[in-house]
């Protein structure tokens, strides 16, 4: 019987260790004595898409998807309790960088057919699979969430303070300004041109290297708390992968050389790419196995060893994705 239940990477001296379709929370709770350094992530955003992992259960009995919660102040408790795991295999030096978007309430109910027009619409139409990851058929009616149709919901804000309540220290709200704004077709307020990440640390004292990582390269406009990075389009099944050039800054600061990052929502791996090519090592739990495709891909240049069983996963993704073509 073979023990290893995790693709394991290698390039030069460092290492990456993957686990995929599970749920980050019970994966976390095997790490036993691991200590990550810091934690780079972006979880599934309130409303925005369905990912197609199972359903999973909550501490408060709610079954189903993180970030399809009826609840914007439900979605931000359960972001407090995935993070609550990540926390106790940080070291008590290590932060968090946590990438968040927002959402406006509309009445609308996410149904691709009624979204037709617009840039959106027009992915909808091209790509099946966008359509599948757009369809969320139970959007909340904003009566249900006690705000006004049309409203902004804040929901950054709430999953900080929810992280907060449950230990966090909040060091920064960073805004990363982005060129190729959200598409929309309002015409009565400004386009959507950021995304939120926050910077928490585990204790008063901890390792961050804002300086040494000026001193390695980073321009000093990241010195400030407002960052440009065009997010670009995602390609391949994933439809929400982060750029690697916004993860360089973070792991620079965040993480010393040699040291651990960890994504619990590691999605295509982007965060672990960068880490490996900065030197550092790398965790990545995903609940969808279906990326893992894309993951490979990622790591090609890399020593990539999935145990038995994600060998026998990529095979089946890989002839499935023959079979499409
Ligand atoms: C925004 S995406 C991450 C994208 C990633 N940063 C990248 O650049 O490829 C969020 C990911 O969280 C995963 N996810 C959702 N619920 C999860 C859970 N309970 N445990 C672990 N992963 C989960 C989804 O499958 C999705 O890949």
């Amino acid at each position: 019987m073979e023990k290893r239940k995790f693709v394991e990477i290698h390039r030069g001296d460092n290492y990456g260790k993957l686990l995929y379709g599970i749920d980050a929370r019970k994966a976390l709770s095997r790490f036993g004595r691991t200590r990550a350094n810091c934690i780079v992530s972006s979880p599934p955003y309130w409303l925005h898409r369905k990912y197609g992992g199972e359903p999973q259960k909550w501490e408060d009995d709610w079954v189903g998807e993180l970030g399809l919660e009826t609840q914007p102040d439900q979605y931000a408790r359960h972001m407090a309790e995935v993070f609550r795991s990540a926390r106790k295999v940080l070291r008590t030096d290590g932060v968090l960088w946590l990438v968040l978007g927002d959402t406006y309430m509309s009445n609308e109910t996410n149904d691709p057919t009624r979204m037709r027009t617009g840039i959106q619409g027009k992915r909808i139409e091209k790509d099946k699979s966008y359509a599948d990851a757009a369809a969320i058929h139970i959007r909340p009616a904003p009566k249900d969430v006690g705000l006004r149709f049309k409203a902004l919901t804040g929901v950054p804000w709430r999953v900080a303070f929810a992280l907060q309540k449950d230990g966090w220290i909040l060091r920064n709200e960073m805004i990363w300004h982005r060129p190729d704004h959200m598409p929309s077709r309002a015409r009565d307020r400004l386009l959507t041109g950021h995304e939120t990440v926050f910077l928490f640390s585990r204790s008063r004292h901890y390792w961050f290297d804002r300086e040494g990582a000026m001193a390695a390269g980073l321009p000093t406009e990241r010195r400030r708390d407002v960052w440009t990075f065009p997010r670009g389009r995602s390609r391949g099944r994933h439809h929400a992968v982060m750029p690697t050039s916004i993860i360089e800054p973070m792991i620079r600061m965040g993480c010393p050389e040699g040291g651990v990052v960890l994504d619990p929502f590691a999605g295509t791996s982007a965060v672990g790419e960068m880490a490996l090519k900065l030197g550092r090592n790398y965790i990545g739990i995903d609940l969808n196995e279906t990326y893992l495709l894309e993951t490979e891909e990622r790591f090609s240049g890399s020593d990539f060893q999935p145990s038995e069983s994600y060998r026998r996963t990529l095979d089946k993704l890989k002839s499935e994705s023959i079979r499409r073509k």
